[in-house]
């Protein structure tokens, strides 16, 4: 079967690499791609807000499935467009996508379901969250309800801290998205990411899976959308895992498909790990970036046959398969990043890289020119490697990322620490 995967990062060069290797698979395209997802499939220079564009290019080029790996494209209905076209697709419809579009719709589906996740208010005006700020302890959580590219959550230690962060929000630093705010309770704990693949019923959890946030090495500096992942996470013990699909994962199924929005997709809970258990911190309607590069590369199974089982409502018939090796990704940022960067710098050393055993470059945010490859992104490469242990992965990871030519990206030097240290004790 032709199949056509919508993005441009290394979560989509991972699933491409994986769809590739499916015995199911025809041809792959992908819009618009990157450098590196162009090694793997054709890139379609599409314009991925413009749907009737989208059906159109299926319907030349008789694509059968149609992936969809970013938020953007799920929250604005591409899901629902191609179903009302007849193309069969991975990816939720617009309403189930709230869960990520809406912290607000989020927050009151988990208190109606009672979902472990922090206590909250939800506001539309300035003075009411104001007045509600003020009888919080600190810190405190600031949030803008809508999508925010990763921008719009402010972890406040003061109260000016927080009043600054709801004073962002409603004068429009965020746009749509700020028009609403949710205030929750500081969680403490240990994070992970978690996902489940859910066919609008049944729920199957994939390996666990863990990424630093922030920019700096020690976990410090501003938040990124991730600068490192493993697998797995030696935080989610198996008792832990069965708790956030009983407490978490399977009542947020259970309680969309009564509200006539039933997920079909990939649910992806940000969790932070309390001493009371698993509490959610946020949900994603998609897969991680960078989490999905360790994911891939660790999965046995044929994730199209994955994938298509969802979109046919038989997952519960659907079992996964993984490799016991662990995996680990560095991502490779432009000097800048998160803040403002400059596009177009030349990377050299990528064959040498790839070949260092166990290792994939897969590429975030990078574009061909002639033989050359170009950085054209804030995240550019995620080097991903699989070895027996943690420790050794990383150490993989790292030897590929020294082979890299590239002296206006930069790199953190500790991703998978925790894991690492749990596995010098083991
Ligand atoms: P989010 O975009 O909601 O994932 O938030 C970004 C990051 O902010 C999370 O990965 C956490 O590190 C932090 N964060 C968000 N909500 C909370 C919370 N209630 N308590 C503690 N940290 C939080
Ligand atoms: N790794 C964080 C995210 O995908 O949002």
């Amino acid at each position: 079967m032709n199949v056509l995967l919508i993005g441009a990062g290394g979560r989509e060069h991972a699933l491409a690499w994986s769809l590739s290797a499916s015995p199911l698979l025809g041809k792959l395209y992908c819009a618009p791609g990157n450098g590196g997802i162009a090694q793997v499939a054709e890139c379609v220079d599409l314009d991925v807000v413009r749907h009737t564009d989208i059906i159109d290019f299926c319907r030349a080029s008789s694509i059968d499935f149609v992936v969809i790996g970013p938020e953007a494209p799920l929250v604005a209905g591409l899901a629902d467009d191609l179903g009302k076209a007849g193309i069969k697709h991975f990816g939720p419809s617009r309403a189930a996508a709230q869960l990520e579009g809406s912290k607000g719709f989020t927050k009151d589906l988990c208190r109606e379901l009672s979902i472990p996740t922090a206590a909250y208010g939800r506001f539309a005006d300035r003075a009411s969250a104001l007045a509600y700020l003020s009888r919080q302890p600190v810190p405190i959580v600031v949030k803008a309800d809508g999508l925010a590219a990763g921008k719009g959550v402010v972890v406040a230690m003061t109260r000016e801290e927080a009043e600054s962060a709801v004073d962002a929000c409603f004068s429009g630093a965020f746009g749509d998205a700020g028009s609403e705010v949710v205030i929750e309770e500081f969680l403490e704990g240990e994070e992970a990411s978690f996902f489940a693949l859910s066919d609008g019923t049944a729920a199957l959890a994939l390996a666990t899976a863990q990424d630093h946030k922030r920019v700096g090495d020690g976990d410090t500096g501003p938040n990124t959308g991730g600068m490192g992942a493993y697998s797995p996470a030696p935080i989610m013990t198996p008792d832990l895992v069965e708790r956030a699909m009983a407490e978490i994962i399977r009542p947020t199924i259970a309680g969309m498909a009564r509200r006539g929005m039933p997920f079909k997709g990939v649910l992806y809970a940000g969790l932070m790990i309390t001493s009371d258990g698993p509490k959610l911190i946020e949900y994603n309607a998609r897969f991680g970036d960078p989490e999905t590069q360790v994911l891939m590369v660790r999965l046995k199974s044929d994730l199209l046959a994955a994938l298509l089982a969802v979109a046919d409502g038989v997952l519960a018939s659907m079992d996964l398969r993984w490799h016991d090796d662990a995996a680990l990704t560095v991502v490779m940022a432009t000097n800048g990043y998160p803040g403002s960067y400059r596009r177009g710098s030349e990377i050299r050393g990528l064959a040498r890289a790839g070949e260092v055993e166990g290792v994939e470059v897969f590429h975030a945010g990078t574009r061909r020119d002639g033989d050359r490859i170009l950085a054209d992104g804030g995240r550019v490469l995620a080097v991903t490697a699989r070895a027996p242990t943690i420790s050794e992965a990383q150490a993989r990871a790292y030897r590929a990322v020294d082979l890299i030519e590239w002296p206006e990206g930069f790199c953190r030097r500790d991703i998978g620490w925790r894991a690492v240290a749990k596995d010098q004790i083991a």
